[in-house]
């Protein structure tokens, strides 16, 4: 048996596309992926891949506040972010909640 470590955090972000341009989506109207990727390499860049993995997810039912994104297992929520806050959202996950 190959026993791995799990990381202790999850930052679920939607990227999820919708086709119909009726409704928002974070994919479509925020580009998240490129917030996943700016995300994950802050992770790397401060050591805390192992602790903490950012990965991309469907809708999480806000999509008028989108981008959008949840922590697990703190519940932390983050809406409307850029890139310029990957590092307030980094902080967030590697030192507790934001005051946001
Ligand atoms: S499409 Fe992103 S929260 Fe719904």
């Amino acid at each position: 048996m190959n026993a791995q470590s799990q990381p202790s955090q999850y930052l679920f972000v939607c990227t999820r596309t919708r086709e119909s341009s009726a409704r928002e989506s974070c994919g479509a109207n925020h580009a998240s992926g490129a917030l996943v990727k700016a995300i994950r390499d802050e992770i790397k860049s401060r050591g805390l891949k192992a602790q903490i993995r950012a990965t991309s997810s469907g809708c999480l039912g806000r999509c008028q506040d989108g981008p959008h994104a949840l922590a697990h297992p703190s519940g932390e929520s983050f809406s409307q972010f850029g890139l310029e806050d990957v590092s307030k959202i980094a902080d967030s996950l590697q030192y507790g909640k934001s005051s946001n």
